[in-house]
């Protein structure tokens, strides 16, 4: 990927941010830093939101959906009633199981890829690797199956939206995360790696599997504030049968770890990355790695700078900040060496009264972000208006 370079690098752009900062924040981070809880405190709607001046713009448009064949009448033993989203290499269906009822979600490979035989294999070894992980912060997977031409996974039905929707909604908004609302999704995603990374086989051995795609597209936050990984679909485990083709990186690049830019060998630290860089931009709502190029990308991953995120975000409590640097350090012997150690430290920052109320907050903050969307996901439950997604 990052092949021989023969004339020099495009200059890249000092950073891309969301939006600007501001300096406006700081003494709302000092009632934080004081009282957890107490900046939530008489904020019904939007409490894990801070407000920037000026307003932020976007800089990332909403992808456009990739193309989007003839929707499955059938898949396995589900009906499928609409399309939720289009994923890279997959599209997400809405389901409902024949036999009770019940609403699922189905991924199944995007139609130009499915004679795809390492893209196949890849996905069914998502599918048997997410059968085998059942923590209240992963999504849960019911079934896999083939129907003729189309491998599909069932999962459980997800209602709300991805991390990178909030991000992009924050932005047009001119507002930014509360840093006790990134503790909170931190703390989560690090216990939802952390149990994937624990599992071993029915034999005990660790199954030694590295998750590799940690971005904020692959974060769910739920409309009852529950903050759920999805998308091992890049997910690696020893003896693992599909081995990644030669020279191809995959993940999203910018959240990539150095030692997956250097195409070494990957051990969880690598997820630790992944989440140190996502926790950096919802700190600051600004790129870290991400450039207008991937060359450019690659090497601000590889070596570009690494701003303590309080320069930029003023109101970040040194604690996280230090927390998010340590996540971040390129050196993955220096880094921390588990996303349960990670998990633990944002638990104990927020205390036990910051825990018990983040999820409300956070449900709070999604419904006052997206209601329009709230109210389409809300007819799926209807059954005479479950098509009308
Ligand atoms: N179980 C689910 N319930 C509801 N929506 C989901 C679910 N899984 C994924 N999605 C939606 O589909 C998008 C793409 O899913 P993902 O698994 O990341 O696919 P891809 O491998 O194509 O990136 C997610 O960002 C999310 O918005
Ligand atoms: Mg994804």
């Amino acid at each position: 990927m990052a092949g021989k370079r023969r004339k020099p690098p495009p200059r890249e752009p000092a950073e891309r941010p969301f939006g600007s900062g501001s300096a406006g924040r700081v003494a709302r981070a000092a009632a934080w830093r004081q009282r957890p809880t107490a900046a939530f405190v008489g904020a019904r709607r939007g409490a894990c939101i801070r407000t920037r001046e000026p307003p932020m713009s976007p800089t990332r448009a909403a992808r456009p959906p990739p193309p989007c064949p003839s929707r499955p009448e059938h898949l396995g033993r589900h009906a499928v009633l609409g399309r939720i989203a289009g994923g890279g290499l997959s599209t997400i269906y809405l389901g409902r199981r024949h036999a009770d009822g019940v609403l699922v979600a189905l991924k199944v490979v995007r139609h130009d890829l499915r004679d795809d035989d390492e893209v196949l294999a890849m996905f069914f070894d998502e599918a048997r690797l997410l059968e085998r992980l059942v923590h209240p912060n992963i999504v849960r997977t019911l079934e896999h199956g083939a129907d003729p031409g189309r491998a599909f996974i069932a999962m459980e039905l997800l209602l709300g939206t991805s991390l990178a929707d909030v991000q992009r909604a924050c932005a047009a908004r001119g507002m930014g995360l509360h840093p006790e609302a990134v503790a909170w999704i931190g703390a989560r995603v690090a216990d939802a790696l952390e149990h994937a990374h624990e599992r071993t086989d029915d034999g005990g051995r660790p199954l030694g599997i590295i998750h590799r795609d940690v971005n904020p597209s692959n974060v769910f936050l739920g409309f009852d504030g529950e903050v759920k990984l999805i998308d091992f679909g890049l997910a690696k485990c020893h003896g693992r049968a599909i081995t990644t083709r030669r020279g191809v990186i995959k993940g999203k690049l910018p959240y990539l770890s150095p030692e997956q830019i250097m195409q070494l060998s990957l051990d969880r630290r690598s997820d630790v990355f992944g989440l140190g860089t996502m926790l950096w931009e919802l700190c600051t709502m600004r790129r870290l790695f991400g450039r207008s190029t991937d060359i450019a990308t690659v090497r601000a991953v590889h070596c570009g700078p690494i701003p303590d995120p309080r320069a930029l975000a003023p109101d970040v409590p040194r604690e996280l900040a230090a927390i998010v640097l340590h996540a971040l350090e390129r050196n993955r012997e220096r880094r921390y060496e588990s996303a349960g150690k990670i998990a633990r430290h944002l638990d104990a920052l927020l205390g036990e009264a910051g825990r018990a109320v983040a999820a409300s907050r956070l449900a709070d903050m999604q419904r006052m972000l997206f209601p329009a969307e709230l109210e389409r996901q809300r007819r799926w439950k209807k059954p005479a208006l479950a098509r009308v997604v």
